[in-house]
């Protein structure tokens, strides 16, 4: 069997959790899940996340694989419908919802619907993606409580550069958000995670948590691990040639890598097919049974190179950690160039997932 796999630790998951709560001053978790949760597995995500307060998510069909799979907890849609037909399963499967722009709530208003549900109204304070200006949140809340079939309106708005904790635009989104809510009766939600960690200001009823559930920072130059996070996806594989080469030999396509001395050059089952990012750069870490090496030269679809010259006494079928335990995936996505975010979402479904501390 091939051997590149996804070890899935629920009990990091669960610590994680917990650090989400020793932060949220009372609120209540949201726990982030969609995008698969966070490419985890949404049903894995919510298993390790069961004592959660309830599940965020993108789009109703990942609201139904919950529901299907008999969660009964409160499940947010975090970009509301998108098609107005989606409002009688909505309506029927108790989901909550976002309403984020002012044609949303003009055709919540023309719908009647089977069963009240719980609205999410979003504010942009800033971050210029989603939701209503701040003007419009009075209004726009008082026709959310004015509409027979909403149950509760919760106010809600998105940091965009919570994760620098030097930048001051944080704060002034906060400013912005409970200036335009004063004086409303209603619960509120700002805090992804890192604004939770950063622990500025007022929480709120409810903290919206992700990526630090998955023992990840959220925060530009630190690590899960500075943060008391606890890394739950580890991907690994094994090494499946040892090869000695020459000075001089050119390694893998375009031959990217020149041997600069005679040295051993390993060679693991995983690659950009799998969701490792090809655009590693050599020098880019992984573990060798707990040694670190480099990666050298490009990453192929199903295959890796790497510089074992650090590596005592390496052999076929030795575990190689790509990242997770003991490998930070924010380093690897720093020699990638991207977020670990991504990395996490594009593992691929060929990749064996397995399921620890259940
Ligand atoms: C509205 C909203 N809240 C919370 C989150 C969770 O963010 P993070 O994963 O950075 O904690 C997201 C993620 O994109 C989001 O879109």
């Amino acid at each position: 069997m091939r051997p590149a796999r996804a070890r899935i630790d629920l009990g990091a998951m669960r610590h994680n959790l917990q650090q989400a709560r020793k932060h949220a001053q009372g609120a209540r978790v949201m726990a982030v899940i969609k995008a698969n949760g966070y490419g985890h597995g949404i049903l894995r995500a919510a298993r390790g996340l069961a004592a959660a307060d309830g599940f965020a998510v993108a789009s109703l069909e990942e609201a139904l694989q919950l529901r299907e799979a008999g969660i009964d907890k409160k499940i947010l849609l975090l970009e509301g419908f998108f098609e107005p037909d989606e409002l009688d399963t909505i309506a029927a499967r108790q989901l909550d919802l976002v309403i984020h722009q002012p044609q949303q709530l003009a055709l919540l208003e023309q719908t009647r619907l089977a069963a009240p549900v719980g609205v999410w109204l979003k504010i942009n304070t800033g971050m210029n993606r989603l939701g209503v200006a701040p003007e419009q949140a009075v209004p726009f809340y008082q026709r959310l409580v004015d509409h027979p079939d909403v149950s509760s309106v919760t106010l809600m708005t998105h940091f965009a550069n919570a994760d620098d904790r030097r930048d001051s635009y944080t704060r002034q989104q906060s400013a912005r958000f409970y200036q335009c809510i004063d004086g409303l009766d209603a619960a509120v939600s700002c805090a992804n995670s890192a604004a939770l960690l950063f622990a500025s200001g007022t929480l709120g009823q409810w903290v919206r948590p992700g990526i630090m559930l998955y023992g990840v920072s959220p925060f530009l130059a630190s690590t899960g691990r500075d943060e008391d996070l606890k890394p739950v996806m580890t991907l690994e594989s094994e090494l499946i040639a040892v090869r000695q080469q020459r000075a001089g030999d050119p390694v893998g396509y375009g031959g990217a890598w020149v041997c600069p001395e005679d040295m051993p050059v390993g060679v693991v089952a995983i690659g950009y097919g799998d969701g490792y990012p090809r655009h590693a750069k050599t020098g880019t870490p992984v573990l060798v049974r707990g040694q670190r090496a480099s990666l050298i030269g490009r990453v192929s679809m199903d295959m890796l190179t790497l510089d074992l010259r650090n590596v005592i006494d390496a052999q076929i079928g030795d575990r190689v950690v790509l990242w997770g335990d003991g490998l930070a995936v924010e380093e690897v996505a720093g020699c990638s160039g991207t977020i670990a975010y991504e990395l996490l979402c594009q593992v691929t479904d060929r990749v064996r997932f397995l399921v620890e501390q259940d």
